[in-house]
């Protein structure tokens, strides 16, 4: 088992870590293009760290940004992850529109799935069967140990065909568009900003379970090396200390 985390206080505090760590592998992912792309998760949890980042001196001019997951909401719908990273870090940090590539949540689910998987193909350049390697990944984890938008028991988990998909979330009532496990995998830097009590069973059975991702879709990329990071806070780590 090969999972690299860090657990610090409280959720500030681990915000603020991953937020370094971002700006690092970011900045390392400039040194060498005119360009990086980043894909952001949504949720509550990260709302704090894009907050930090919008004050956080960095050429944001040269970072595309792409999301992991989205609600199939308007931009201006409060379940929005758009609205909530626009109002925290994009519009604050003056981000170019044109480096805002966003799910467009308001058109219909597939609709949104389509379309969001042409924009990463062609920001790409990525033929058929290929997959994005986004500079940084972001994302979260829900106390099911669901990610992305991608919950237990979702047959999406099980598509290694695709770069996008649309799925409909019972428990919430609510269509998701979400990145899918292959894009997920292809990241070249993956970090996890996962913070309170409600999820320490989820991180301990995420790092010490086997290997199941259809049971607990976090461990899609933690496990096997890759470059995958965790920031938790130490109520969320407290099984794993
Ligand atoms: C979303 C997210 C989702 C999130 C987890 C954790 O759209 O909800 O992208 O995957 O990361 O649900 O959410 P919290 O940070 O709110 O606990």
């Amino acid at each position: 088992m090969s999972v690299r985390w860090h657990t610090y206080p409280d959720a500030a505090a681990a915000a603020e870590a991953c937020a370094h760590q971002i700006t690092a592998l970011l900045d390392e992912a400039l040194s060498g293009n005119e360009f990086a792309s980043w894909a952001i998760s949504g949720g509550s949890s990260p709302k704090i760290m894009f907050q930090m980042l919008a004050k956080t001196e960095f050429p944001w001019d040269r970072v595309h940004f792409f999301w992991v997951d989205e609600r199939c909401v308007p931009p201006t719908d409060s379940e929005s992850n758009y609205k909530m990273a626009a109002e925290a870090f994009l519009t604050p940090a003056h981000i170019p529109q044109r480096h805002i590539h966003r799910v467009m949540g308001e058109l219909a689910p597939q609709a949104a799935a389509q379309r969001y998987g042409e924009e990463i193909r062609d920001f790409f350049g990525l033929d058929s069967g290929e997959f994005p390697h986004f500079d940084v990944i972001h994302r979260g984890m829900g106390p099911d140990a669901h990610t992305a938008s991608l919950f237990p028991g979702d047959p999406l988990i099980d598509d290694h065909e695709n770069i996008v998909g649309a799925t409909f979330v019972p428990k919430f009532n609510q269509w998701r568009v979400t990145l899918l496990p292959e894009a997920l995998l292809a990241a070249k830097h993956t970090v996890f900003l996962v913070a309170g009590a409600d999820k320490k069973d989820a991180v301990r059975a995420v790092f010490q379970e086997e290997y199941d991702p259809k049971k607990y879709p976090a461990q899609i990329g933690t496990h096997g090396g890759r470059s995958v990071t965790w920031f938790l806070d130490q109520s969320a780590a407290e099984l794993v200390e």
